[in-house]
C-alpha cells in the first residue's frame, strides 16, 4: 500500500482547512511525519471483517463501565433542549431521535431523564452492547427501542420508518467506520430521517491528543488507525466530514461543522490531555424524494415503536 503524501501544518502552513486545528510541535510533526509504514492489506481486510466481533469483545471486556453517561449534550446541542419539556399538543406527542452506534446507551439515559417526551430508536452492531441498553433500570420500551444493526449494511428502515425521526445523533461513531463505508452509513441514516431533520455529531479531530499517541504500526491510511484490541479510529477534518456529508444527502448550506477543544483530565497517568473534536449540525435536504418515503407523520407516544409494513 502506498504511504500517504499528506502535509501537516507548520509555521509556515497556509492550509487554511487546518487552520482552525492546533497547532503541533516539532517534536509531533515528525512523529507524524515519520508514520508511514501502513499495515498490510491483508490484516486491514482482517480487521474490517472482525470490526463487529472486535466491539462486542470491547463491551465483553469493559462491560458498561468504559464511558460515562454523556451529561454535556443539551449543552452543546441546543437542539436537544429545543423540544419543550410540555408537549404542545395535550395528546403526548413525542420527539424521536435515533441514536446511531448507541453503546451501552450513555447518550440517552440523561434525555430520557430530563424529558419525558423524548422517543428514542437506538442501535448499535455490538449485539452485547444492545443487550446491556435492554437491562438498564432506565430502559422503558414504551420510550425506547433498542436493535442490533450494521449501519454500513443493515437497512435501518428496516427497523424505523423511512422519514419518520426528528433527529439523529451520532457520537464517535463514525470514526469507528472504514472511510469507504462512511457515505454509505450515512446515506442509510438519512433516509429514516424527516426532510429537513437534523443529524448532530461528534467525533474525533485531526491531530487529537490520541492520533499522537499511536505508536508505529497502527496506522491504516491517511488519519485512521487501529487501536490494540483492534477497535479504530478515523480523525476528521471538517473539511472531511462536510464533503462526506454533502454526498449522503445533507445541505451543506443549513449545516454547520466545527472544531472544538477541550481537556480531559487522564487520571491514570496524572495528566491533562488537550482533545480536537469535530463537532457538526447537519440538516437533511427538505425536498429529498426517499423510495421508501412514507407520508411524514407525527407519532404519538403509542405509536413510535411501529415498524414499517
Ligand atoms: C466509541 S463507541 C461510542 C458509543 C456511544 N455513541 C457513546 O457515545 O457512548 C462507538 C460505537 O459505535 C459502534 N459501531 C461501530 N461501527 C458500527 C456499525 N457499523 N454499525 C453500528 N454500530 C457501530 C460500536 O459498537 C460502539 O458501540
Amino acid at each position: 500500500m502506498a504511504s500517504s503524501s499528506y502535509k501537516f501544518p507548520t509555521e509556515s502552513c497556509d492550509m487554511h482547512s487546518l487552520s482552525a486545528v492546533r497547532k503541533l510541535t516539532d517534536t509531533e510533526i515528525q512523529k507524524l511525519e515519520k508514520d508511514k509504514t501502513l499495515l498490510s492489506e491483508f490484516k486491514q481486510n482482517k480487521l474490517e471483517l472482525e470490526a463487529q466481533k472486535n466491539w462486542d469483545l470491547f463491551y465483553k471486556r469493559n462491560t458498561t463501565k468504559f464511558f460515562k453517561d454523556r451529561n454535556w449534550t443539551t449543552r452543546e446541542f441546543e437542539e436537544l433542549c429545543s423540544f419543550d419539556t410540555v408537549p404542545k399538543e395535550k395528546d403526548g406527542h413525542m420527539k424521536v431521535i435515533l441514536e446511531v452506534g448507541c453503546g451501552v446507551g450513555n447518550f440517552i439515559w440523561p434525555l430520557l431523564k430530563e424529558n419525558p417526551f423524548l422517543y428514542f430508536h437506538a442501535c448499535d452492531f455490538s449485539k452485547r452492547a444492545i443487550d446491556f441498553v435492554k437491562e438498564n433500570e432506565h430502559y422503558d420500551e414504551t420510550r425506547c427501542h433498542a436493535f442490533v444493526c450494521d449501519i454500513t449494511k443493515d437497512n435501518l428502515t428496516d427497523e424505523v420508518m423511512a422519514n419518520s425521526v426528528d433527529l439523529v445523533t451520532m457520537i464517535f461513531v463514525l470514526s469507528a467506520i472504514h472511510p469507504d463505508k462512511m457515505e454509505a452509513a450515512l446515506s442509510n441514516i438519512c433516509k429514516v430521517l424527516k426532510p429537513g431533520g437534523c443529524l448532530l455529531f461528534r467525533d474525533y479531530g485531526l491531530y487529537d491528543y490520541a492520533m499522537l499517541r499511536f505508536a508505529p504500526g497502527h496506522k491504516l491510511s491517511e488519519n485512521f488507525y487501529v487501536r490494540q484490541d483492534g477497535t479504530r479510529a478515523y480523525y476528521f477534518t471538517t473539511e472531511k466530514l462536510t464533503s462526506l456529508m454533502a454526498s449522503s444527502g445533507f445541505v451543506t448550506a443549513q449545516s454547520s461543522c466545527d472544531y472544538i477543544q477541550r481537556e480531559t483530565v487522564n487520571k491514570k497517568e496524572g495528566l491533562c490531555v488537550p482533545r480536537i473534536f469535530v463537532q457538526g449540525k447537519f440538516t437533511k435536504l427538505k425536498d429529498v424524494i426517499q423510495t421508501e418515503s412514507i407520508p411524514n407523520v407525527e407519532m404519538t407516544a403509542s405509536d413510535t415503536s411501529i415498524k414499517p409494513s
